[in-house]
């Protein structure tokens, strides 16, 4: 199949999109930068977009999705939270820190919670890796529960002692009666480039680039 062509006879710049409220927001950053597709706004069930006239094509991809298109070069680039990049660890570029989805990993247990160091502690989470880590840099033994979501309800049942999650406004630990013991990280949206892509594309990725840093967020 012939490659379709922007309206300069280039390639398109693909852009994977994280979808939900993030993705959305990231959307508008882009097209403030010179990159807008207003086919995307249309209330519709499609997944990509694309404007010749700006070059670029986006689709919507699950949010911990977007650094396994990038990583393979079905996107040159894509956005993705830094608690993605540091629990898969694709082989991409983190150009750009965007400023935006901001929140942090942290360590959360049941308010009044006693840990005794001397025990393995049991700890919930879907960022294993990122647990692992954090507690092998303090020397502590841990036991990993690896869950999908809704990790808040690990330690009010009993299924672990502390959980390892993400925390933006604090309103699901609050209303889960848990509470933060320690931030492992903050957390950002990153913009990620395909290692190849970057150099194919180089020119259209610096006007994003240098778009998205004069952009007020
Ligand atoms: C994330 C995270 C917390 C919540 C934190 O959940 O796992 O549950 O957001 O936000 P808050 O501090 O503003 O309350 P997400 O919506 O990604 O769902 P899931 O983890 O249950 O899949």
């Amino acid at each position: 199949m012939e490659e379709r062509r922007n309206r300069d006879g280039g390639s398109f710049l693909n852009v994977a999109l994280p979808k939900g409220r993030l993705g959305e927001k990231v959307y508008q950053l882009f097209a403030a930068a010179g990159f807008e597709c207003p086919a995307i706004l249309e209330n519709s069930r499609k997944l990509i977009f694309e404007n010749p006239e700006t070059g670029v094509r986006y689709f919507w991809v699950k949010p911990s999705d977007v650094a396994i298109y990038v990583a393979r070069g079905a996107a040159d680039i894509g956005v993705a939270g830094k608690d993605i990049l540091l629990e898969y660890r694709p082989d991409v570029y983190e150009l750009m820190d965007l400023g935006i989805g901001k929140c942090r990993m942290a360590v959360a247990a049941p308010e009044g919670y006693q840990d005794d160091p001397a025990r393995t502690l049991r700890v919930a989470t879907k960022f294993a890796r990122i647990a692992r880590d954090y507690y092998a840099g303090m020397g502590r033994d841990i036991d990993i529960i690896h869950l999908n979501g809704s990790i808040e309800i690990a330690p009010i049942l009993g299924l672990s002692d502390v959980i390892v999650d993400i925390v933006e406004t604090g309103t699901t630990l609050r209303e889960n009666r848990l509470e933060v013991r320690e931030t492992i990280v903050p957390i950002s949206a990153r913009l990620i480039a395909n290692k190849s892509g970057f150099k194919f594309k180089r020119a259209a990725v610096e006007k994003l680039t240098a778009g998205l840093g004069g952009v007020e967020k």
